[in-house]
């Protein structure tokens, strides 16, 4: 096949983010609400980023200072430019706000609107291999379309004789007539980014937006007589915007579905109700793992194989190993729990917690900043803070580690095989020696020998009352 000649043509990407996005009546930029735990604009800019473009355009306006803020937190500072849109006076003139730096440069520019979260890298891959090959010389523009049930409220694709790109009209400038078409502007572009500079100087604002259309500049470039393409795509889901909280409630559920379908046909994953299951993208689950109703998988966890997660349970950011039993109403948070272990119900654990493997976290135990050895347990009713516990060591029921004197936050020290009496409060800083027990109800204030029985308020060593021998 004969290359075209602007196939050597560095990429660029250009991402539209300074609208306010009036339709979602929040005092929040419409880029920054969030889907999958990540502002809209996190999303656009990791796909941006898969295509490995030479520099990512940014366009930013309303909250800019903030969108800026979260588009550095997936993209490098050396990959991106922001470019300050004053007014936003539409997308065509959002699109000009980046003319002294692309108006003469000789690229590819792929533009992605900052409010299309779901759009792949391998669409935008064969939305440009399109661009580059049409006609064996490439376009000048190719616009990404698809054919809804309802298009409502987005522009409208016109076709002329043969099916030739005519132009876009905007769903509130269509005819009665325009607005029957099915095939709409998903607002995702390729372009020759020299005649696309060019052309924007001819586009006027006389439309019933009185705004800058970027849609007009297919149809100049139409008539300088630059060849315009179409791709048109068949999944509808990934073009979705998000232009009112509707809309960004339904890009959640495809979002979740998504993520969802993959793990239950490529991992293995059951899930008890599909519909009911919040797993992040990031989210890394093992085989034959079963996941019950109303359970939420946050950010980068990762959990083993054959796992039970029970209903109401939140896991975010951790890390879960093979074989664990969740029960309902857990909340794990930052934290990390070993092969083998037992966890709830209405567990909370936070604060890099570790549970090491076949440990036993009970009805409302709380674990913040402690790590429970192997085999140990903390079965009903405790606060576990600051904490190390040893081997196969047992927690009673009510056990408080007081940890915070008012001022700061102090260590406990728990060693292996130890026995913590029901409702023992351990005054920290301190430490509890291995074999050692203590009394229901005592307060633990000095640190506990080897071995040693401490009972009382405050807690001393129990000596066991002489047997007398007849
Ligand atoms: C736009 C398209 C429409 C398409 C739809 C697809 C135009 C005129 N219309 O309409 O044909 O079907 O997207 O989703 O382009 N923005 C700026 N500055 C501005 C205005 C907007 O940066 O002055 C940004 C917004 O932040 C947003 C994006 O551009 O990320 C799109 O703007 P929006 O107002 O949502 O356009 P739509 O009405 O959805
Ligand atoms: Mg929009």
């Amino acid at each position: 096949m004969e290359e075209s000649p602007i196939e050597h043509r560095p990429l660029d990407v250009l991402i539209l983010a300074a609208g306010l996005g009036t339709r979602m009546r929040s005092d929040l930029a419409k880029v920054l609400h969030e889907v999958d735990g990540r502002p809209l604009i996190s999303h656009v800019c990791r796909t941006a980023a898969s295509l490995a473009p030479e520099k990512i355009y940014v366009v930013i306006g309303h909250q800019g200072d903030d969108v800026r803020r979260a588009v550095l937190r997936d993209l490098d500072e050396s990959q991106v430019t922001f470019v300050e849109q004053k007014a936003q006076l539409g997308t065509g003139d959002a699109v000009n706000s980046a003319r002294e730096y692309l108006h003469d440069r000789d690229s590819t520019l792929v533009i992605l609107s900052g409010d299309v979260p779901l759009i792949r890298p391998e669409t935008l891959a064969g939305l440009i291999r399109q661009h580059l090959s049409h006609r064996g010389k490439g376009a000048a523009s190719t616009i990404l379309t698809v054919k809804l049930k309802d298009p409502s409220g987005y522009g409208r694709i016109v076709r002329g004789d043969g099916g030739i790109f005519e132009s876009i009209v905007e769903q509130k400038d269509a005819s009665d007539e325009q607005r029957e078409i099915r095939e709409i502007n998903a607002g995702i572009y390729c372009f020759d980014t020299k005649l696309l500079f060019a052309a924007l100087e001819g586009v006027k604002n006389d439309n019933a937006q009185g705004e800058y259309y970027l849609t007009d500049v297919p149809t100049l470039l139409r008539h300088a007589g630059e060849p315009v393409a179409i791709y048109q795509h068949g999944d509808t889901q990934e073009i979705e915007g998000v232009n009112n909280r509707m809309q960004l409630a339904d890009i959640e559920r495809l979002l979740r579905r998504r993520v969802v379908t993959r793990l239950m046909l490529d991992h293995g994953v059951t899930f008890i109700d599909p519909r009911t299951a919040y797993v992040s993208e990031f989210a890394r689950i093992g085989r034959d793992t079963v996941i019950y109703p109303n359970v939420s998988i946050e950010g980068e966890s990762r959990i083993g194989t054959g796992c039970v997660i029970r209903s109401g349970t939140r896991i975010a950011d951790s890390k879960i190993a093979n074989g664990v039993e969740i029960l309902d109403s857990c909340v794990i948070v930052d934290s990390e729990i070993e092969s083998d272990c037992k966890v709830g119900p209405f567990a909370h654990l936070r604060g890099r917690a570790v549970m090491r493997a076949g440990a036993k976290v009970g009805n409302f135990v709380e674990l913040k900043k402690t790590d429970l050895g192997r085999g140990s347990k903390a079965s009903h009713l405790a606060y576990l803070g600051d904490a190390t516990i040893g081997e196969k060591s047992n927690i009673g029921a009510g056990t408080i580690t007081c940890n915070y004197d008012g001022v700061r936050k102090h260590e406990t020290h728990i060693g292996d095989n130890v026995r913590i009496g029901s409702d023992t409060m351990l005054v920290a800083p301190v430490k509890v020696g291995d074999g050692a027990s203590t009394g229901a109800g005592s307060v633990v204030t000095k640190d506990v020998e080897a071995g040693e029985l401490v009972v009382g308020v405050p807690a001393r060593k129990h000596s066991p009352p002489k047997t007398e021998t007849a």
